[in-house]
């Protein structure tokens, strides 16, 4: 077990709120599982524990081995239990002091008597016919196996999918948290990013700004000049003059809430004319999509629109060849922009991913299955409350030019000698994602989270200058 640190992202009574809305629409009891803490190597060097997102959407204090069990019908406080494992004797020695139940009661909006033993939660659930919600571990999947839990169904998984889709004011207030400590990491990423540096120093430095803001990476951190590797790793390779450099960060706060961005620029901050005008391009694909983050938007739709704007500037720069709306239409743009435009953002970086495309997808829509839209994680109608990544790119992939069934389709609006001139230059890759929060009326726009840390091409060349 670990220490625990009760902070909790919202106050009780709206914690019992969305357990009585999730309560009102089950017909039968669901438990939410915490999770187990995975081990590193040996049982007690473990990785940091991070709860299971529903169990702290719906009150659940961050402590592994614990559970909230919802009765049907319940108001939220009353057929709500809370099963935790209290602390062992030696754990205070170790560990520190835990919260008291009366503390954690408080917290969650229910009363010290619907506190009970993990344990107890065998006998609890013993008349059967309990759906549940786990994290992938193994542990817990089979503890939950072991007291025959079904696993919740797609109706109860909407439940959830509806209520945590609409972010409230306190998940909002988290999520700028997360913004703001993610601007500060990659601030100091770009100060970080000089010819002779190493892209571990530019991850090293975005780190330490998150550990600062009390935070920690909502993924590992993309800091790269491989940019093509859409989700690849920090190496340590060296930056040299003209290398162009892919961040893709976030923070996770105490809360699991996120933040999720990328920025691309040249080492030294000096870019290339190809550099620029693909990264112009892209910003210009990123502004068009953010402003079409409106109520009753199709998010399709926003992918689709950034895909016309890349297309406009493949042709400018004279990749392409052809009318942009015609390449659109026929998925040229899948070459370049493989990935879908963004994904929802929330508890954990892709929020709900763990419903897969129920989560992402409105009934009745299925994932297109054509290259550059097939990766698309949501197509949803956007809804006020509602945040999303956007993060259109633009990429120089070896391995996507070595398909034919990809490029043979657009051999008349390939100009294959100025393609492979960047590839032969390792060009790499841009992409720029804000976090995007749906506001109430169409006419204010968007809350763009993550506005603080600039994108326009000269600003960002003044900050890793001005180091
Ligand atoms: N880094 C993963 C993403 O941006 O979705
Ligand atoms: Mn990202
Ligand atoms: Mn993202």
């Amino acid at each position: 077990m670990a220490a625990m640190d009760l902070s909790m992202t919202s106050p009780p009574t709206a914690y019992a709120k969305r357990r009585a809305s999730l309560a009102g629409k089950i017909s039968r009891p669901m438990v939410i599982f915490s999770g187990h803490a995975l081990a590193r190597s040996y049982a007690t060097n473990m990785h940091v524990f991070r709860a299971e997102s529903c169990y702290l959407y719906f009150g659940g204090p961050s402590l592994e081995h614990a559970a909230l069990l919802i009765e049907p019908g319940s108001n939220g406080r009353d057929g709500c239990t809370w099963f935790r494992t209290p602390p062992g004797p030696d754990d205070p020695l170790w560990l520190g002091p835990t919260p008291s139940d009366a503390t954690c009661a408080e917290a969650i909006g229910i009363t010290v008597s619907q506190i009970k033993d993990y344990d107890a939660l065998e006998s609890a659930t013993a008349a059967g016919n309990v759906s549940c919600i786990t994290p992938p571990h193994p542990d817990t999947l089979a503890h939950a196996c072991k007291l025959k839990l079904s696993k919740a169904t797609d109706e109860e998984s909407l439940a959830i999918i509806d209520l945590r889709l609409i972010k409230d004011d306190h998940e909002l207030t988290a999520m700028r948290h997360a913004a703001t400590a993610g601007v500060a990491g990659h601030l100091a990423a770009m100060r970080a990013a000089q010819v002779g540096n190493s892209e571990t120093d530019i991850q090293a430095a975005l780190i330490a700004e998150l550990v600062r803001h009390n935070c920690r990476e909502s993924f590992s951190p993309i800091c790269t000049i491989r940019g093509e590797v859409l989700h690849g790793e920090c190496a340590g390779r060296k930056l040299e003059k003209g290398s162009l450099i892919l961040v893709d960060a976030g923070a996770e706060e105490t809360g699991a809430y996120t933040s999720d961005m990328t920025r691309a620029y040249p080492a030294g901050g000096e870019w290339t004319p190809i550099q620029r005008h693909l990264y112009e391009t892209v910003l210009r694909a990123e502004q068009a999509a953010i402003a079409a983050c409106v109520p009753g938007k199709r998010y399709l739709e926003i992918h689709h629109l950034a895909a016309q704007t890349i297309c406009e500037g493949l042709v400018e720069a004279g990749l392409l060849k052809g009318d942009p709306a015609d390449l659109t239409a026929r998925g040229a743009y899948g070459l370049f922009f493989p990935h879908g435009v963004g994904h929802l953002i929330g508890m954990g970086v892709h929020d709900l991913e763990d419903f897969g495309d129920l989560a992402g997808y409105a009934a009745g829509r299925m994932r297109p299955e054509r290259f550059g839209d097939c990766f698309l994680r949501l197509d949803r109608d956007l809804e006020p409350g509602m945040v999303v990544t956007i993060e259109p790119g633009i990429y120089l992939v070896p391995s996507i030019w070595e398909r034919d069934a990809l490029v043979k389709p657009f051999t008349d609006a390939i100009n294959r000698t100025a393609v492979d001139a960047l590839l032969n230059d390792q060009f790499g890759g841009i992409r720029i994602e804000e976090d995007v929060a749906i506001r109430e009326s169409s006419a204010d726009g968007p809350e763009v989270l993550t506005a603080a840390l600039p994108n326009d091409p000269d600003e960002v060349s003044r900050i890793i200058q001005s180091r």
